[in-house]
């Protein structure tokens, strides 16, 4: 057993020169990144350990997904969400985004529509469209920060054509985690249009409001269980998304068969490194998983505590993520996140979310580089109003 205290989530572990997509944005520009949903934290040790067992294996020749990951996927639904799950329900992925894209051409055809709720994470908006499918945009109600969905406007954007909803859940960038009656009157909504459901759930390892849980799609009710593709993957949680590693659970056969014919020839399988981390991830690191959560937790305080100084600016509810949506709408910005990139701290632009007037921070670090990049958002912030 780990002990808690041994995790030192204070360590800043230096990224630069490792080809870090987030970290080498700025080139040699002095900005804290805080952009990109990756964590600056190492993975658990554990899996660290496990990696390193495999590696000492030495061949790394062709992988099937283990018969004993499939089985500790199954407990592990059981155990966390209640949820039955036959391993024949599984298709390995190598990442969230492959499966929103595979999904999108799952069901129906050319020219059909796709529905999602914005502002949402980037590939939601473009998976339709590479899938030769129109993409209808729902925006999500705001009401003093906290985001729900609209379902009269929902329905009504319905079309004759529209054959999949894509639901973000808990929701990049938000950060809510969707009731049972929330998710409920959706899954109704699919159920009277015929529409399938894809559901994202990568991070629902990442609940920090405690009270809140995590509800699958899927297990609302076996009817719904039939309309839906869920996916999801170590990666947020335990911070290996550079490893490539997702699962689907479709219990359709019918649905699980489209799906694969669309996979089939061009999406690989995971790696053999990225399993063996994924089976260490949902076996052993429960102890880290909790750390990290509280850790998470605290840098969401000093997060609400600075954004709640800073004039014209708010955030939402963090209620899941490791991620804030941050309102900028009222601080006569033209371009917040080129400002705040002149002052040291690289934000990730709501536009690309389809939320122009917001910015999204990463707040997945130290508390010290945390606090860094806060600190230079507020003296920017000074100036201006000086
Ligand atoms: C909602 C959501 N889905 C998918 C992904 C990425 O998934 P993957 O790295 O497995 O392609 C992210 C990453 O931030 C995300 O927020």
């Amino acid at each position: 057993m780990e002990n808690s205290n041994r995790f030192d989530f204070d360590e800043l572990v230096e990224r630069h020169g490792t080809s870090s997509m987030k970290w080498d944005k700025y080139g040699s520009r002095e900005i804290i990144p805080m952009w990109l949903a990756d964590m600056d934290f190492r993975s658990p040790p554990q899996i660290l350990r496990a990696i390193e067992k495999r590696t000492a294996h030495g061949i790394f020749g062709y992988t099937l997904p283990p018969q004993e990951l499939n089985r500790l996927i199954v407990s592990m639904l059981e155990d966390t969400y209640d949820w039955s799950v036959d391993p024949e329900w599984l298709v390995w992925l190598p990442g969230l985004v492959t499966g929103l894209n595979v999904s999108c051409r799952t069901v129906g055809q050319n020219g059909d529509d796709v529905m999602t709720a914005v502002p949402v994470y980037p590939p939601f908006l473009t998976a339709p469209g590479f899938g030769g499918r129109n993409l209808i945009r729902v925006p999500l109600k705001e009401n003093n920060g906290h985001w729900q969905f609209d379902f009269d406007r929902l329905e009504q954007m319905i079309t004759k054509n529209t054959r999949m909803f894509i639901l973000c859940n808990p929701h990049n960038p938000v950060g809510r985690v969707f009731s049972r009656s929330e998710l409920s009157e959706l899954a109704s909504i699919c159920d009277k249009y015929d529409i399938t459901i894809c559901s994202d759930e990568i991070h629902c390892g990442l609940i920090l409001d405690k009270d809140k849980i995590h509800i699958p799609t899927a297990t609302l009710d076996p009817e719904i269980a039939n309309r839906t593709i869920t996916m999801m993957a170590p990666s947020k949680t335990f911070n290996t998304p550079g490893l490539g590693c997702a699962f689907a659970v479709i219990s359709n056969r019918k649905l699980r068969k489209q799906f694969k014919n669309v996979m089939a020839g061009i999406v690989p399988r995971p790696t053999a490194l990225s399993y063996a981390a994924t089976f260490a991830a949902f076996s052993e690191c429960g102890d880290w998983h909790e750390a990290l959560l509280n850790y998470l937790r605290d840098n969401l305080e000093t997060v609400s505590g600075a954004i709640q100084q800073m004039p014209s600016l708010s955030i939402s509810p963090v209620e899941a993520t490791y991620l804030a949506w941050i309102d900028m709408r009222s601080s006569g910005l033209e371009n917040p996140v080129k400002f705040f990139e002149e002052a040291g701290i690289g934000l990730q632009d709501g536009i690309e979310f389809d939320g122009p007037g917001f910015a999204r921070l990463n707040f997945g670090c130290p508390r010290k580089l945390l606090i860094k990049g806060l600190d230079r958002m507020t003296a920017a912030l000074d100036r201006l109003n000086r």
